[in-house]
């Protein structure tokens, strides 16, 4: 490695939480659901991954590609005309990855009545100009709950290290 690109790696300052947060608001279309006139699960989901995107690349200032999206539980349907506010954060940056915490609401539109709909802990990876990981800035939390939120992501990002290990290990 060189000593530019070595400079490149340690020189990145570190960047707040809410420098790079997303909130998008939605409103679910009849085009957006199924026969009982509730949402598709994959519509959330995009949003979720659109989200999430977002803040990464703010995070990172670089393309950023999904790696990978944890167990996702529809917590309460969402119906048509119903508003969606999908709310994204980085938790916590590794070396070229970030996990990136999204929460999804429903509000009842006439009597403002907010529904938890989903959470969704999504990994993304920052790529170079060649499609290689590259690193990103560390995140630093300030408040608590940013804190609680970065040291339950490490915690996260552990065992879905372990998962991916033991997977590797089934298919020897
Ligand atoms: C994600 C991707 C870039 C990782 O590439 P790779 O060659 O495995 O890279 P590495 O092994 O060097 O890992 C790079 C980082 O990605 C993380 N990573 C790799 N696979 C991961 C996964 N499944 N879940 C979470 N993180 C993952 C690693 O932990 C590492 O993070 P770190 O640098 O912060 O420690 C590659 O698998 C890819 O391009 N996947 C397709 C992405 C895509 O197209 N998504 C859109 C939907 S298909």
């Amino acid at each position: 490695m060189n000593a530019k690109k070595i400079s490149s790696e340690i020189s990145k300052p570190p960047k707040k939480p809410e420098e790079s947060s997303v909130v998008m608001t939605e409103m679910v279309l009849p085009s957006d659901t199924n026969a009982l006139g509730t949402i598709f699960g994959g519509k959330v989901m995009s949003w979720i991954d659109i989200a999430a995107a977002i803040a990464a690349t703010r995070h990172a200032r670089r393309v950023v590609v999904t790696a990978s999206i944890d167990a996702l539980h529809f917590l309460a349907p969402v119906k048509v005309g119903h508003v969606v506010h999908v709310r994204a954060m980085v938790n916590y940056a590794a070396r070229t990855s970030m996990e990136v915490g999204v929460r999804v609401d429903s509000e009842h539109p006439l009597t403002g009545e907010t529904t938890h709909t989903a959470t969704a802990y999504t990994t993304f990876v920052a790529l170079d100009e060649h499609g290689r990981p590259t690193p990103v800035p560390p995140i630093q939390p300030e408040t608590e709950e940013e804190k609680r939120r970065y040291f339950e992501a490490i915690k996260r990002r552990e065992s879905r290290m372990r998962l991916a290990e033991d997977l590797k290990l089934g298919n020897e």
